[in-house]
């Protein structure tokens, strides 16, 4: 039954870690691109046909700029690597009467030195250029040739930001977030074969949330719930033990692939997130020393019993506050959509308001059995 459960758990977990973004679509407003590719960060997506004849490329990209008077913008950069610094960008936004798309020759000063990004001309030959918006989700539609003996494999770099001036249509800057950093990628347009590469890691990091906070942050402490509180009802013996073994081994089990995609993610994180990966440590040991503390657990009826349970009930109360300590650094690295964090805030006090009613319901319990025992005891007399 458990690897049944750990089946689906994994399987729903992936989907939820890929199903952050966009699906993206070859078919949009009344053109047909021949292929389609969901970009790795920000929701965006990249539709486009490359035409052999022409040695030219017609595309299309798309993405939320979230609000309003935000701007999405979607560039190559020919020169120096999927990288923000010479992008040879297209940026579109609302001005005072409609949508627009205009040309940003991003430099190095921009980034580094905080210069205004300002309309500039470009070195790519963006042709036949317009945009289309519904709600503030945004298409840039256009058309660029590949150079005679250009590699069709393009870098490309894409952002959004929350605001564009209108007087001089200065962007404000982006949000920094890793996401915003990691807008960046390859794609190979002659063979249809995208590879959004440059990226791997950003959704290993996304995994390796999603695993943990399920893995880590939910099932152990249900597991952890289910022994405290269903024991005390006579019909829960030994289902609690059953609920319990298969939260903790199942948590267990996602927990070490989640916390496995987390040593992998050593290789990229500059510098080391040492807080982080210690406590990730700390949490695997103890948890594991949980696991073989059940195995090796003395018999119910020994001397030394009462001792294992003290043994392992603070171990397991210490690990629960180490992970949830753990999921919120991970929340401070990662920086998700809020509404990951809220949904995890949101589990957390329905967890805590369920154990503070089964507490206080234990509690009952224990007094009435206790007056119950002496009562019987009285009458025995
Ligand atoms: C594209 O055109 C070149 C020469 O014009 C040809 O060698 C190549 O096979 C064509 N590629 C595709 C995918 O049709
Ligand atoms: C706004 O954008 C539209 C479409 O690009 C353009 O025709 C119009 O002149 C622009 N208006 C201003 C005030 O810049
Ligand atoms: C873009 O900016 C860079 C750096 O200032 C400059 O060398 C380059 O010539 C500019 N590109 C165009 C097309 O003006
Ligand atoms: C850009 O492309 C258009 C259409 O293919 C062409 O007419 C124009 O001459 C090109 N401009 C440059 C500077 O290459
Ligand atoms: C420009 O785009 C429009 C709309 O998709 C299309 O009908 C037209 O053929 C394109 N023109 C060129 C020169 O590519």
């Amino acid at each position: 039954m458990a690897s049944a459960w750990t089946w689906i758990l994994v399987t729903t977990l992936l989907a939820l870690a890929q199903g952050a973004n966009a699906v993206c679509s070859t078919s949009i407003s009344n053109r047909v691109f021949a292929s389609c590719q969901d970009l790795p960060s920000l929701g965006a997506s990249y539709a486009w046909t490359f035409n052999n004849a022409t040695n030219s490329v017609d595309f299309a990209f798309t993405e939320d700029m979230q609000v309003a008077g935000g701007w999405v913008a979607w560039g190559i950069n020919p020169t120096n690597g999927p990288i923000m610094p010479g992008t040879q960008a297209l940026v579109a936004f609302q001005n005072s009467t409609a949508l627009t798309v205009k040309e940003y020759n991003v430099t190095l000063d921009v980034r580094d030195s905080g210069a205004p990004l300002l309309p500039s001309p470009v070195s790519v030959n963006y042709t036949n250029i317009s945009a289309e918006v519904s709600s503030t989700v945004v298409t840039i539609f256009g058309t660029f040739a590949l150079a005679a003996g250009q590699s069709a494999k393009i870098n490309q770099v894409w952002n959004r930001g929350s605001a564009v001036a209108l007087t001089n249509f200065q962007l404000a800057q982006h949000d920094l977030s890793p996401a915003n950093l990691l807008s960046a990628g390859n794609i190979d347009l002659s063979t249809g074969i995208a590879t959004a590469a440059g990226l791997p890691h950003q959704k290993l990091k996304n995994t390796h949330g999603v695993f943990n906070a399920v893995a880590w942050g939910i099932l152990l402490p249900i597991g952890v719930m289910s022994a405290r509180y269903l024991r005390m009802f006579a019909w829960a013996d030994p289902l609690w033990f059953y609920m319990h073994i298969a939260c903790q081994l199942t948590g267990y089990t996602l927990g070490v692939v989640g916390w496995g995609l987390g040593l992998q993610l050593q290789k990229y994180a500059t510098p080391i997130k040492y807080y982080h990966r210690n406590l990730g440590i700390a949490i695997f040991v103890f948890a594991t020393l949980q696991v073989l503390a059940v195995v090796l657990r003395p018999k119910k009826e020994s001397k030394v019993r009462p001792f294992w349970n003290v043994y392992h009930h603070t171990i397991g109360y210490l690990c629960i506050i180490l992970i949830i300590v753990n999921i919120f650094e991970g929340f401070e690295l990662l920086e998700p959509a809020s509404k990951w964090k809220r949904a995890y805030v949101a589990v957390l006090i329905v967890l805590g308001v369920v154990s503070l009613v089964l507490e206080v319901l234990t509690w009952i319990v224990w007094f009435r059995r206790r007056q119950q025992s002496k009562l019987e005891l009285k009458n025995q007399v």
